[in-house]
């Protein structure tokens, strides 16, 4: 079969459980892929499978909320691979998680800093990237949201906002660099279960997500998420740009 990524760049900001299965899916679609995480050990785990089976990868450390730190990530990429085709914005900061906790309850330095990552830092990434994006005639960005931004919750209010901002910041980059080459696009998650989340998350939560879901036979997995990105970042994603794909088994259900 063919590899769809074959001959492109791609920078994954944020690795960790579905970090880390992007990269390994785009490496084994053959692009050469940046993985970086302020914390350097996940994104160099990931880099290490990538390199042993064949592929091209190299770690780094980013803080995605630290203007200076991404754009030597984006000066790294350029440096390493020569340009940039595709940057997937993961990373996130979800210390606002608890199912008890509403507005009234939530500490404001938690909201400031769920901001600050979330929202600020995709903005951020994407501020350094579009540039050598349309030098090099366009490029793809995705973005991690939530299912948490498109239903209603009694919780996580501070989450739910910073992803919802994120899928405003898709839509303006859509809009503005698309007739430049650019496509921009949102994958909304529901839970996704991986290994770094399986012991803190408790198990009445995960029946919540399998009861809300259509699909009942299973919870969503990293590489779910990971088949959509490939798509997006490759030639035959194309003709999809602005949109918000929720692979959440059915739980929402947007028109
Ligand atoms: N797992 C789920 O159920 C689920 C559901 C919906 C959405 N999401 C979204 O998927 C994305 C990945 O989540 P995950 O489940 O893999 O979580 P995870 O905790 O395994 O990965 C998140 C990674 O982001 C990194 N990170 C945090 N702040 C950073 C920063 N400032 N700069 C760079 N890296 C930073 C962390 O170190 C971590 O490696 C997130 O955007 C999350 O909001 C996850």
């Amino acid at each position: 079969m063919d590899k769809i990524l074959e001959g492109k760049t791609v920078l994954v900001a944020g690795a960790g459980g579905i970090g880390n299965a992007l990269a390994l899916r785009y490496a084994a679609e053959g692009a050469k892929v940046v993985l970086g995480d302020v914390e350097l050990a996940t994104a160099e785990k990931a880099v290490h499978s990538i390199v042993q089976s064949g592929g091209e990868a190299i770690a780094l450390r980013l803080d995605g909320s630290d203007e200076q730190s991404v754009q030597q990530a984006i000066d790294a990429t350029c440096s390493t691979y020569g340009g940039l085709d595709g940057l997937h914005a993961n990373f996130a900061f979800m210390a606002d998680g608890d199912p008890r906790v509403g507005i009234l309850e939530l500490p404001l330095d938690i909201y400031d800093e769920t901001q600050r990552v979330n929202a600020r830092g995709f903005y951020l990434c994407t501020r350094a990237a579009l540039p050598v994006m349309i030098e090099r005639g366009g490029g793809s960005i995705i973005y991690t949201s939530s299912a948490a931004a498109n239903a209603s919750s009694p919780a996580q209010v501070a989450y739910a906002m910073s992803k919802a901002a994120g899928q405003a910041l898709m839509r303006h980059v859509a809009t503005r660099f698309g007739a430049q080459g650019v496509r921009a696009n949102t994958i909304a998650p529901a839970m996704t279960m991986h290994a770094r989340i399986e012991n803190l998350v408790p198990p009445e939560m995960i029946e919540m997500a399998r009861g809300a879901a259509r699909i009942k036979a299973r919870v969503g997995r990293p590489d779910d998420i990971a088949a959509m990105g490939a798509l997006l970042l490759s030639d035959d994603g194309s003709y999809i740009t602005g949109q918000v794909i929720s692979i959440d088994g059915g739980t929402t259900m947007r028109p």
